[in-house]
């Protein structure tokens, strides 16, 4: 297949930003930000910098304030240092000829007193310990989530404010754009999903309620980056870190709508659940709401291979996709699917936290097969 045949390889342009292909580097915690500060490092700019050939690459979630983080050697995006740290790996990625969107985190109850400034309980919508786990030290390991508190109304405010400083510091560090972490049980998602949203106030209750806080997020920051250089990840039926909703096809439908007036530039969609695919096939029905709603870029993330991406993108069921474990195996990724080339395996023992190894020693296509 030439590249003019390819679907993965026309050219696509995402809000107002070019991309030369549609191989997305989704958003990777790797746990190896540099101590003290959760400060990105030379070895960071390196890992992203070998995967630049990404048609775009997303950060890791990068926490936009201290309140925001929920595990151990996470980089954040609310000190100078950090900002500094980060400006290095954007820097990086723009000399290899890449383009590198923020994706923007607060955890919300996915955290610990160990990791809460002055030791505070994590917030959430409502106070509902998760049935999940944090990963608290080096010497601790992995530890149970315990109850949150419930944030007052009044903390909305500080909250939308938190997500407007890290849209800011992501500008002055050099960022191409930003993507809003909605997903995978974290602070807007605990709001936006049923099961972990149970305010009687303006942000819980009707799916209106639970949409509003992150709508106010998304405002805040398309007045930070405007609409071009804005997305959202969503993940409507991922159950990882204990979240459900009763209607995704309500809940995920309405915020499609709401953000296609807003004119964003597009929805990632987590259309499953990323930890060993529980949810047989993807989600089609939310998938369709969402498409009923949303006109502008659709980005498909979950267990796709070059080949469902080819199908999927053919058949109009998304725009783009994204690729999670095989870019951390394949730097290279976005040539082996050009060429058809095989993929290294992914070991998951070296995911999270700890130095070059699984990180930056996967091997490109010509050390793993020497002509
Ligand atoms: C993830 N995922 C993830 N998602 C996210 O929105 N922000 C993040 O920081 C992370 N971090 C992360 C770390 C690791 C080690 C894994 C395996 C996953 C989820 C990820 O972006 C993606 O949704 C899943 O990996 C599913 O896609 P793949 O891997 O099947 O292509």
């Amino acid at each position: 297949m030439t590249d003019a045949e390819d679907p993965l390889f026309q050219p696509l342009t995402l809000g107002d930003l070019e991309l030369p292909n549609r191989i997305v580097m989704a958003p990777l915690t790797r746990a190896r930000a540099g101590q003290p500060g959760d400060v990105p490092t030379a070895l960071n700019a390196e890992y992203y910098r070998q995967r630049a050939g990404a048609g775009l690459i997303f950060s890791e979630a990068t926490q936009v304030s201290p309140q925001g983080k929920g595990y151990a050697f996470t980089p954040g995006i609310h000190s100078q240092e950090q900002v500094a740290g980060w400006r290095q790996v954007t820097d990086a990625v723009h000399e290899a000829g890449g383009r590198i969107y923020a994706q923007l985190w607060h955890v919300g109850r996915v955290s610990r007193p160990e990791l809460q400034p002055n030791g505070e309980k994590p917030v959430a919508p409502s106070a509902i310990q998760p049935e999940t786990m944090v990963f608290i030290s080096a010497e601790s390991g992995m530890v149970p989530c315990q109850e949150p508190r419930a944030l007052e109304t009044e903390e909305m405010a500080d909250i939308v404010a938190q997500f407007r400083q890290g849209a800011e510091n992501a500008r002055a560090a050099g960022f191409d754009g930003v993507e809003i972490h909605a997903a995978n049980g974290y602070l807007l998602d605990q709001f936006l999903r049923t099961h972990s949203n149970r305010r009687s106030d303006e942000y819980g209750g009707s799916v209106a309620n639970r949409l509003r806080l992150p709508l106010e997020v998304v405002d805040t920051v398309v007045d930070v980056w405007g609409t071009e250089r804005t997305g959202i990840r969503v993940s409507p039926t991922g159950t990882f870190n204990d979240m459900h909703d009763d209607d995704p096809v309500a809940t995920y439908g309405a915020l499609a709508e709401e953000l296609q007036a807003r004119g964003i530039a597009f929805m990632e969609v987590v259309e499953d659940s990323f930890q060993g695919n529980e949810v047989e096939g993807r989600p089609e029905p939310v998938i369709d709401a969402i498409h009923a709603g949303f006109r502008r870029s659709y980005m498909g993330n979950g267990a796709y291979t070059a080949e469902e991406a080819r199908s999927r993108i053919h058949d109009g069921r998304c725009d783009l996709a994204s690729f999670g474990r095989p870019y951390i195996a394949n730097p290279d990724l976005a040539e082996r699917f050009r060429r058809g080339a095989p993929l290294n395996e992914w070991d998951e023992a070296t995911f999270y936290g700890g130095d070059e190894t699984g990180y930056t020693d996967y091997p490109f296509m010509a050390e793993a097969n020497p002509a």
